[in-house]
């Protein structure tokens, strides 16, 4: 299956602040568990290639991409150590040419119209909106719908089990990405059960939010 493919059908994405591949290990086995076959490391700590890259290797069933890319040069590290995806918090030209050059997936974060504008230059119509909450959250998603009917966003930023049904539901969301799903203090503890279950409450939700789409249409 495509990355975006699994992205649309599992709806939402941890995202992993990850200190080794051991922890890595931990999370991506609670998620699996759960049905969650798909996984964000942030570039946030120096460990994240090799975690991608024990990950490819341990767990294949895993798609794994990397996030809070910035350059051109860490998009790199993050495709040699087999990252599926890419995820960079804002819109950067260099970095959107060079994913497009390496036939690697860039998810590119965007808050704005005109930020909106300069990825769609670039032939991207998935894209992260980020930092969602504090830019407005459900509501400018509603407002940027028309404007941009063949956009397709993955809210970021602020969401948790108590929003995220607001955000599924609307039509120009695809899936939701959050750290609340990557619990630093449960991984580091290696509290896999306890991951397994916000994932499964995660999944549960999802499920929650296609039921009433689809009631309300
Ligand atoms: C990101 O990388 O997209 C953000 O860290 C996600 O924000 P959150 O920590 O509020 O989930």
């Amino acid at each position: 299956m495509e990355v975006l493919e699994v992205m649309e059908k599992v709806r939402v994405i941890p995202i992993a602040v990850v200190e080794s591949p051991g922890e890595a290990c931990v999370l991506a086995d609670a998620m699996q568990e759960a049905g969650i076959p798909i996984l964000e490391i942030t570039f946030r700590t120096s460990e994240a290639p090799e975690a991608i890259r024990h990950l490819r290797r341990s767990r294949p069933g895993m798609m794994v991409g990397a996030g809070t890319v910035l350059t051109p040069a860490q998009a790199e590290q993050a495709l040699q150590a087999g990252a599926r995806f890419i995820v960079s918090p804002g819109f950067d030209e260099e970095l959107a040419a060079w994913c497009r050059s390496a036939g690697i997936l860039l998810i590119p974060g965007v808050a704005t119209p005109s930020e909106i504008m300069a990825a769609l230059r670039r032939g991207l119509h998935t894209l992260k909106f980020f930092p969602a909450e504090a830019i407005g959250g459900v509501n400018a998603l509603k407002a940027l719908a028309p404007v941009f009917p063949h956009v397709r966003f993955i809210p970021t930023g602020g969401i948790h089990p108590g929003n995220l049904v607001d955000y599924l539901q609307l039509p120009n969301v695809i899936a939701c990405g959050g750290t609340w799903l990557a619990d630093r203090r449960l991984i580091r503890e290696g509290r896999r059960e306890d991951l397994t279950r916000l994932a499964r409450e995660a999944r549960a939700l999802a499920e929650q939010a296609k039921g009433s789409t689809a009631s309300s249409s």
